[in-house]
């Protein structure tokens, strides 16, 4: 069983179209669809944006369902004047920029509990995707440092201060390093996928509106050509 979050509906609305015969189950006000995608069994669910939301949503779907792999698709704000609008953004570990003890003398971005400030990503189902996704795309597919708040990006102080605690950002969301965190707690093996909606400076607030829903097309249309892959490799490592 393969578990797909998304945090808005437009990025999850298209796993739930090709969904065969879906089960619904609902814990609260979060919803999960479990069902067959082109053959693979997947459990899909909406979290809602920001990072509480995305949490209680992993760790219920980790208990109801108890997916081999947890991936977390969308859109994202890309950094760097190298990363498009249109691009993909894989996590090679994602970071929650706006946890801060530094008072305490801890680390920027430091998780208690946890003792890390950084969640690495699955290498071989985020490498599996890579090479998917650079088959089928013309723009470019990076993979990179992740970051996540309960912040939408929008230039100014708050993008300054990722730049400066986090340097090698390559995008900004606000769950993936939620997803992250339930997963490395729950010992479950984590994907993030973001196609890029923005750049998270002065004109995110035009941009996304424009180009969130491409992009979440993209990110859904990625992963559903690979799921079949991807399952197999679940497989193989057992
Ligand atoms: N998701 C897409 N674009 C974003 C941004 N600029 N900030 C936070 N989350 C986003």
């Amino acid at each position: 069983m393969i578990g797909i979050i998304g945090a808005m509906q437009m990025e999850v609305e298209g796993y739930l179209q090709v969904m065969h015969e879906p089960v619904t189950k609902k814990v609260g006000l979060h919803t999960f669809y479990s069902g067959q995608i082109d053959g693979v069994d997947c459990v899909v669910a909406c979290c809602g944006e920001g990072k509480v939301n995305a949490a209680l949503c992993a760790q219920s779907m980790m208990l109801l369902f108890h997916p081999q792999l947890l991936i977390n698709s969308g859109v994202a704000g890309g950094i760097g004047k190298d990363v498009h609008i249109g691009d993909v953004v894989f996590a090679g570990s994602v970071v929650e920029h706006d946890m801060d003890i530094t008072p305490l003398g801890y680390p920027m971005g430091y998780v208690c509990g946890i003792d890390r400030v950084e969640m690495e990503a699955d290498e071989k189902a985020t490498a599996l995707l890579m090479e998917e996704a650079r088959h089928v795309y013309d723009g470019t597919v990076w993979q990179g440092l992740i970051a996540s708040g309960d912040q939408f990006i929008a230039g100014g102080e708050k993008m300054a201060r990722i730049l400066q605690y986090f340097p090698k950002t390559m995008a900004c969301e606000m769950e993936g390093a939620a997803i992250g965190h339930a997963a490395v707690l729950g010992q479950v093996p984590f994907v993030v996928l973001r196609a890029i909606s923005d750049n998270g400076n002065d004109d995110a607030k035009v941009d996304f509106p424009q180009f969130a829903q491409m992009a979440s097309k993209k990110s859904v249309q990625l992963l559903i050509g690979a799921l079949p892959k991807l399952a197999t490799l679940i497989k193989q490592e057992g």
